[in-house]
């Protein structure tokens, strides 16, 4: 195993340890929900924004005990994102991280509500525990957190996407819809484990949001060239459901082979926003490259 992966499985093991103790118990009521809200955090994912989380945290020297509750928070909002993405309203799709999806399992109602739950519980970990040095600084970072996930960020993303269902739009659209859609909360979770440590200057703060802007827009054109070139069964959720679903991709609007030289031309811009920093950004290097090399 090399040494990347042996730290990503520590970080990812971490991540569901963390998780675990943070999500509401199953015993305490109402039990239904807390079992879905478990069961869309827990047991999967490649646990990607934690990582990115921990990478930038490692550039600041921010305590790890703050890194795990960013992380925590991010993957929750992560999870929210997910459990009502795969609703029948929105991608209607039954299969999620090699399970039945939340509403599957459980039940539309409660799938709803149980990413209702987890989007609180996010802002609650946020809000409750010391992340910063001065309260300023939290409630600053308690503002980046909540730009990723709203109108402007994440939802607004999941908004464009609905909307866009069998309509040619252009590249800026498209990249306008996956910057927002997925590359929000990634962006946030590099930030936000960076101002878990010690104030960086404000060109290198500049580089690291670059870094974080490639990798998030690269990570779901990736998703979007896995959709259509893997199978169901590596990807653990149901594959070609973007072209069947009629979705603007950089797959459809490009075509493949371009899309992948798109990928690798944001892996590049990455790299490069990160050649001011020393080894202390090895892990976020990377992360950039796995992101773009993924197979799940
Ligand atoms: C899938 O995200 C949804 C997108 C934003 C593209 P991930 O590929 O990170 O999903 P998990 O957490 O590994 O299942
Ligand atoms: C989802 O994008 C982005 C989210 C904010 C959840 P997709 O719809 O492409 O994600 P998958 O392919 O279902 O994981
Ligand atoms: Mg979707
Ligand atoms: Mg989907
Ligand atoms: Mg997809």
């Amino acid at each position: 195993m090399s040494d990347f992966q042996e730290w990503s499985r520590t970080v990812a093991g971490e991540m569901e340890r963390t998780l675990e103790s943070l999500l509401p118990p199953s015993s305490t009521e109402p039990k239904r929900l807390h079992d879905a809200m478990r069961y869309a955090t827990l047991g999967g994912g490649k646990r990607v924004r934690p990582m990115l989380a921990h990478g930038a945290g490692l550039i600041t020297d921010a305590p790890d005990d703050r890194v795990k509750i960013v992380s925590a928070a991010v993957e929750a909002i992560h999870a929210y994102s997910l459990a009502h993405d795969d609703l029948p309203c929105m991608d209607d799709d039954v299969l999620r991280r090699g399970k039945p999806t939340c509403h599957v399992e459980f039940d539309e109602a409660t799938a709803l509500l149980a990413g209702d739950a987890l989007q609180a519980l996010a802002f609650e970990l946020i809000s409750s525990h010391k992340l910063a040095d001065s309260p300023q600084q939290q409630v600053e970072m308690l503002q980046i957190f909540s730009r990723a996930c709203g109108s402007h960020g994440m939802a607004g993303g999941q908004a464009i996407d609905l909307a866009n269902v069998g309509r040619q739009i252009t590249l800026p659209e498209l990249e306008f819809m996956h910057i927002l859609k997925t590359g929000a909360l990634i962006r946030a979770s590099v930030l936000l484990g960076a101002l878990c440590g010690k104030p960086l200057a404000e060109t290198d703060m500049q580089h690291l949001d670059h870094y974080a802007k490639c990798v998030g827009l690269a990570f779901q054109v990736v998703d979007d060239i896995l959709d259509c070139e893997s199978n169901t069964e590596q990807l653990g959720k149901t594959a070609g459901k973007d072209q069947d679903a009629n979705k603007p991709t950089y797959v459809s609007l490009m075509g493949l082979a371009p899309a992948k030289r798109f990928a690798d031309e944001l892996l590049d811009d990455a790299q490069k926003a990160l050649s001011g920093f020393d080894n202390r950004a090895d892990r976020l290097r990377q992360l950039a490259e796995f992101i773009v090399r993924r197979q799940h």
